[in-house]
């Protein structure tokens, strides 16, 4: 009997026809009863695949370990090339003939790529969220992939962490909703479709805490911040029914998370009742060794598997050290059958049992790459992230019938650094629309001045003067400048948040040679970045982000005027790094600074710099504007059973159609324990004409105002709390309701 036809009966015999296929619980068993510890362990452990042209290469360990069993799933093994010859090592030549699992960093698309997460949250756009991760997982999937590790679900409020461009900024509340549009979006409605993937929540927990903004840093917090800032959008995630998650690199309290047993077990297992695999970020439990909290790779592998990390990702300590912990008594087998079956249950539920090879054609992966309709949305999600930060005399939008225009920037003509970091495989070489070609859809070639004038890094100004003469030549100047892609992402903390290398310099000269013309300043960067000096040499600031795939068309849709620009920031933007760590939601102190007089000795300031963020959380302006009146509640007075409804009348006054993201704020004035000076308790999108009013309602109950006290309970206390329906975070409470 072919070693196929096996695989086949023993499918068959043990899983019966797909028709059964919920029964996913009893399937699991009977083939766990069929594994031996080794086959079990073989489960738990992950390989990054070794490139040859097309794929990950068969011969190699990669191929051994499969074929003996030895492995469950792979990272970085993508394409219908890349993943058929290893998957068809694992049905064909192991005795079970238990499928792989493919996972891939899927972040912000997968060939078509959408702005960078960060860039993508300022559109406070939970549907948008959802269609690009949706497009992300049809492509992903068409490629042989079953798994990404998106969404990056961590709270960020430090801009020298380069990895605050992978999530969706500082809110708690709001980061929490785009969490669970991610994982409806990359997971869909079934995953036994195969065009759904399985999502990650990661990296659990605290890792964008790092001290001093540092990738990997230490993390501190006491248990009340955990709960009431760091872990809610994680729980989002489980509640949305995320199939995994993935252990941090960073210690929390002491305890590095990829051996957090209190993390892992007792609040993701036990509090929250997750149901699926967790696996640890790549050689996290090797890393448990520097920490010093192994003694070496035998006791990190104890504590990775004793703590709750069902897959050890690259690290290869669970193959090697699993068997003999289990016979030696150090790891209870019946956590390594816990973790076998979960791993197993993910690939019963993407259908693997049922084909294996169901992500494996051809034809859907040549079909499905670049669609016309995904470059389309990633051109109008381009638009719809990117934040009018500041526009002094109107300096944007743009008119075609301007004479000339000069586009001066290392980043004018750019086509790499315009999908940003984490980018998967959108085609950095030729794919990707750079603004010079979107403001060609716009302008007559004749109407175009171009000049780099330097780049993002070197210090190199001798391409200083020709963007100057361009400059001077021209009627509206548009710079185009930023980052590079990987000055944001993993292990790309800043200390200094201005715009990098000579740029800033080049900025200055231009507005010298031309002190009475429009400048525009298009940003392309991955954090919030310090602009003091920019906001008064421009007119205007763009902040674009990464903006992916159709960046330079979104971007120049904006700039035309074909999109009125409604992002709204979700990280604030400090007045300098001396400020950070800086949020809308902070505690007020003991000594805040009093309205009346904002230079008061011995309040909680600086001596050197207002306390105040140069741009707010929420704050995004648009070409037209949109004014708030007639707050409403319906009581004063809400009940602990009870509701009350609060609205607001928003008016669009200018000339222009637009959208307004609209912000529920909340204050607890009092409590147990001190809450935070403001708090986003719900957002609205909406669509106004011009002249067209509307009103807003949002609906308050106790849910919306529970925290965790000292003790830890999650509940709500009496008392009077501040309301607001506000444009920005940037307002001053007026109204009250009082909780009795
Ligand atoms: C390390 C990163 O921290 C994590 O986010 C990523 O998913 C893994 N590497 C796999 O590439």
């Amino acid at each position: 009997m072919t070693l196929k036809a096996k695989y086949f009966l023993i499918v068959i015999f043990f899983f019966g026809n797909s028709i059964f296929a919920q029964n996913y619980e009893a399937k699991v068993d009977s083939l766990m009863n069929l594994m031996t510890l080794q086959e079990k362990i073989g489960q738990t452990v992950m390989y990054s695949g070794s490139w040859d042209q097309t794929g990950p290469i068969v011969g190699s360990d990669n191929g051994k370990y499969i074929r003996e069993g030895n492995m469950g799933a792979m990272l970085n093994a993508f394409t219908v090339k890349g993943t058929f010859d290893l998957q068809k090592v694992a049905v064909e030549e192991t005795r079970l003939g238990i499928p792989l699992l493919f996972g891939y960093d899927v972040i912000h698309g997968h060939r078509t790529i959408f702005p960078i997460n960060l860039g993508l949250s300022a559109s406070w756009d939970l549907n948008m969220v959802e269609e690009s991760s949706r497009i992300a997982a049809e492509e992903a999937s068409a490629e042989g992939l079953h798994w990404t590790f998106a969404p990056m679900v961590d709270i960020a409020r430090d801009p020298r962490w380069g990895r605050v461009s992978e999530g969706a900024g500082e809110d708690v509340y709001l980061g929490s909703q785009i969490a669970k549009a991610y994982v409806k979006g990359f997971q869909g409605d079934d995953l036994s479709k195969h065009n759904t993937i399985l999502a990650c929540a990661k990296h659990f927990v605290g890792y964008g805490a790092a001290q001093a903004g540092r990738d990997y840093h230490t993390v501190n917090m006491d248990e009340g911040e955990l709960r009431n800032v760091y872990l809610p959008p994680f729980k989002a995630t489980v509640e949305a029914g995320v199939e995994t998650f993935m252990s941090a690199f960073n210690e929390l309290n002491g305890v590095p998370t990829s051996g957090n047993k209190f993390t892992l077990r007792d609040i993701l297992r036990d509090e929250w009742g997750f149901k699926g695999l967790v696996v640890s970020d790549y050689i996290s439990i090797n890393e448990l060794i520097p920490h010093g909290f192994a003694k070496d790779s035998t006791d990190a592998a104890r504590i990775g598997m004793n703590a709750g990390v069902d897959m050890d990702m690259v690290g290869h300590l669970y193959r090697k050290f699993l068997k003999e912990l289990v016979e030696q008594g150090k790891v209870s087998e019946s956590y390594v059958s816990d973790a076998c079956r979960r791993i197993l249950m993910a690939k019963f539920k993407l259908g693997l049992f049922d084909d294996p090879y169901r992500y494996i054609d051809e034809k859907r992966e040549a079909e499905t790459k670049y669609k016309p309709e995904f470059l389309t949305k990633a051109r109008e999600i381009a638009a719809a992230s990117s934040v009018l930060l500041q526009n002094k005399n109107k300096a944007l939008p743009l008119s075609k019938s301007t004479k000339t225009i000069a586009f001066i920037g290392p980043l004018v003509k750019d086509e790499y650094d315009i999908l940003g970091n984490w980018a998967a495989k959108g085609d950095r070489n030729g794919k990707a629309v750079s603004v010079f070609e979107g403001i060609s859809e716009y302008l007559k070639p004749n109407q175009i001045l171009y000049a780099k004038g330097c780049d993002i890094l070197k210090d190199d100004a001798s391409g200083f003067d020709e963007a100057i003469n361009t400059s001077k030549k021209a009627d509206v100047i548009v710079l185009v400048m930023g980052e590079g892609h990987h000055m944001s992402g993993e292990a790309a903390s800043r200390t200094n948040l201005k715009i990098p290398g000579i740029q800033p310099q080049l900025i200055k000269k231009i507005r010298e040679a031309n002190p009475n013309k429009k400048i525009v300043l298009v940003l392309m960067n991955g954090r919030p970045i310090n602009l003091s000096d920019e906001v008064i040499l421009v007119d205007t600031i763009l902040e674009a982000w990464f903006p992916g795939t159709m960046g330079g068309a979104g971007v120049s849709d904006v700039l035309f005027g074909t999109y009125n620009p409604s992002g709204k920031l979700t990280m604030t933007f400090p007045r300098n790094v001396g400020q950070v760590p800086i949020y809308y939601n902070m505690k007020n102190t003991g000594r805040p600074i009093p309205d009346n007089n904002p230079n008061e000795d011995y309040k909680s300031s600086y001596i050197d710099t207002p306390n105040t963020p140069l741009f707010a959380f929420g704050h995004g302006l648009s070409y037209t504007t949109f004014q708030y009146s007639d707050l409403k509640l319906s009581s004063n007075t809400l009940t602990f059973s009870g509701e009350i409804s609060a609205s607001v009348t928003v008016t669009n006054t200018g000339t222009t159609d637009g959208n307004e993201i609209i912000q529920l704020y909340v204050h607890d004035k009092v409590a147990s324990v001190t809450r935070p000076v403001k708090e986003l308790k719900g957002f609205q999108k909406i669509f106004l004409k011009k002249g067209e009013s509307k009103t807003v309602t949002f609906t308050i109950s106790v849910e919306d105002l529970k925290f965790y006290n000292n003790e830890m309970h999650y509940a709500v206390e009496p008392g009077e709390f501040e309301i607001a329906i506000a444009p920005s975070s940037n307002f001053k409470f007026k109204n009250n309701f009082t909780l009795e």
